[in-house]
């Protein structure tokens, strides 16, 4: 919420339950929603009954209305992505449109929405491992110490950029848990890629867990947890 959206929220102290269950929930697209979502026909579908599978946007909507009227209210004066979004407003870049209103609520619900769960989920999956392979965690724990010791302040981002054990552990993670477990593309010009016909207009859906597991990709490993130690270790 601060690096985002400039809010001070104390989220992490004093969680506000609702938001925290609609952040949590966004993506929780009902079945139905997901069984039409599989014909070609949905995309009509979805415009005639004006079906959103993302959850609870005019809840994220009206936070994102607020957001925008705080911060044109007054100004944080801090360099974080709103007000990145505020000068993008005022400012004419040539041949391009101005951010609307509309455009920067959009983009404020987009920020909620793709920065909560994926976040929880990274971290709630690196603890996980890390409980399952203590050798792991204390290589990590060291690491940490170490840099902590030469630096005065240990939250800033230079300092975890520093972390590089830590950033092979995350890349670790996310390769054997990928948040986005698929990724779904737009076709929009036919093509042929390794003899396989894309024509124009069709969604291709790219099976990303199937792609970080796959044997051919990663030949040494035979299971999850075997993986983790062979290349953290
Ligand atoms: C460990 C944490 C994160 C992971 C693993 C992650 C992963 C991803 C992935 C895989 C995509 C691509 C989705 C697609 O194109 O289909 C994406 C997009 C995006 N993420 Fe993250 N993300 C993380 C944290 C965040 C945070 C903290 C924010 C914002 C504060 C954020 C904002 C976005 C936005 C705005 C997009 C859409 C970009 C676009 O489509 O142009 N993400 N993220």
């Amino acid at each position: 919420m601060r690096s985002a959206l400039g809010l001070e929220s104390e989220l992490q102290t004093n969680p506000d339950p609702e938001l925290l269950q609609k952040v949590l929930t966004v993506f929780h697209v009902p079945l139905y929603i997901r069984a039409l979502s599989m014909f070609p026909f949905w995309q009509q579908v979805k415009k005639l009954f004006d079906i959103n599978p993302i959850q609870h946007v005019r809840y994220f909507e009206k936070l994102g209305r607020k957001v925008l009227e705080i911060r044109k209210k007054s100004p944080s004066g801090r360099r974080d992505l709103f007000q990145l979004m505020l000068e993008a407003k005022e400012e004419s870049v040539k041949g391009t449109q101005k951010l609307t209103d509309e455009e920067i609520i959009a983009q404020t619900i987009v920020i909620l929405a793709a920065g909560f769960q994926s976040t929880a989920y990274t971290l709630a999956f690196s603890a996980y491992y890390l409980a399952l392979h203590p050798e792991i965690q204390e290589k990590l724990r060291q690491e940490i110490l170490e840099a902590a010791r030469s630096i005065e302040d240990a939250s800033t981002y230079d300092f975890v950029n520093g972390l590089e054990y830590l950033d092979r552990v995350i890349a670790e993670v996310l390769r054997l848990t990928p948040i986005e477990f698929v990724t779904v593309r737009q076709c929009n010009e036919s093509c042929d890629i390794d003899g396989v016909h894309f024509p124009a207009g069709v969604t291709v859906f790219i099976p990303t867990f199937a792609v970080h597991h796959d044997p051919d990709l990663w030949p040494k490993v035979s299971s999850a947890v075997k993986s983790v130690n062979q290349r953290l270790l």
